[in-house]
């Protein structure tokens, strides 16, 4: 693998980030298709984001809907000239503002269409998030939520883990496993709250409850030369955007619980240059993976 790959990745740009290689093109159609986006006028867009999804999802509804978009996080909700660029281009109306998911600053029944991605999986109170995205959905509006199960990749195999023992493979599951609990405890949310999903939808009494499964896979092999390798690669020099540089995985042990942190520091020396052997292997062209992933997509109408 050559440096330069990385370099001459997808563009820096606002839109050409690793997220714009998240979904095969024909599943959204058929997604939209089969929930009837078109018809809504009005879509909200909760935990935006840099509006990834909000683009996506903007693009299957009405021509003339109008877009509204929140984030608490002040870096995504302050002026976002791009993203509104993008939106005054295509003639579509787009407000973006700050907005709590678990308390949405909405009157009641004020959109068609409601949505997020990834967002619910950081949020302390979930079922709190859901019952206020549907108080501000009209009656007879969609719901839709996208939101993964992240503890499944700790099983899916690699050329490089292949040949684990099953002791190997049971400490790499147990260490997400604590960061996941580490993370609920924190009260930042469950990485794999999308098993959890569609029954959270009726206990808010939700209608037409339906589960699909994203059908990507970002296949990684040599020589990682396509355009989504070559994001997937980039993303995974830099770390994840959303990402806090200041928590670290002891962090999420420590809240975990003591009796965890034992288990901390076998694991770190055990397996210390793990991530080294992933980038040699790239660099050597010895890498690869189909790159299997669990993203749920649930929907459900008021
Ligand atoms: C992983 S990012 C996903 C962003 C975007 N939905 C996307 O898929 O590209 C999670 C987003 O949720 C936002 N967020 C987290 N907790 C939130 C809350 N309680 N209310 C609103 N937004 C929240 C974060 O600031 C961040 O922008």
């Amino acid at each position: 693998m050559k440096d330069q790959k990385i370099n001459n990745g997808h563009s820096e740009n606002f839109f050409g980030d690793y997220r714009d290689f998240w979904w095969n093109q024909a599943f959204l159609d058929l997604t939209a298709q089969r929930l009837e986006l078109r018809r809504h006028k009005t879509m909200l867009d909760v935990g935006c984001g840099n509006g990834h999804w909000t683009r996506i999802m903007a693009s299957f509804i009405d021509k003339n809907a109008e877009i509204t978009a929140v984030d608490s996080d002040a870096r995504w909700f302050t002026e976002n000239k791009e993203l509104k660029e993008h939106f005054s281009k295509t003639g579509i109306s787009f407000n973006l503002s700050e907005g709590n998911a678990q308390n949405l600053p909405f009157p009641d029944n004020s959109f068609d269409f409601v949505t997020c991605q990834t967002l619910l999986i950081h949020v302390p109170e979930p079922q709190k998030a859901i019952n206020e995205m549907k108080r501000v959905l009209k009656r007879g509006g969609t719901l839709l939520c996208v939101e993964p199960n992240n503890i499944v990749q700790s099983l899916t195999k690699t050329s490089l883990t292949k040949n684990d023992s099953i002791e190997e493979t049971l400490d790499h599951i147990k260490y997400r496993l604590i960061i996941e609990k580490g993370k609920k405890n924190m009260g930042r949310g469950d990485n794999s709250l999308g098993d959890l999903l569609p029954g959270m939808f009726a206990l808010e009494d939700l209608r037409n409850i339906e589960v699909r499964l994203s059908d990507k896979a970002i296949a990684m092999y040599p020589p990682y030369d396509n355009e989504e390798q070559l994001a997937t690669l980039k993303q995974w020099m830099n770390g994840s955007s959303w990402k806090s540089n200041t928590q670290k995985d002891i962090d999420f042990f420590s809240a975990a619980g003591e009796e965890f942190m034992q288990f901390y520091f076998e694991y770190q020396e055990k397996y210390a240059n793990r991530a080294d052997h992933v980038m040699g292997a790239l660099q050597r062209e010895q890498y690869h993976a189909a790159g299997g992933s669990l993203m749920y997509l649930v929907s459900g109408t008021k």
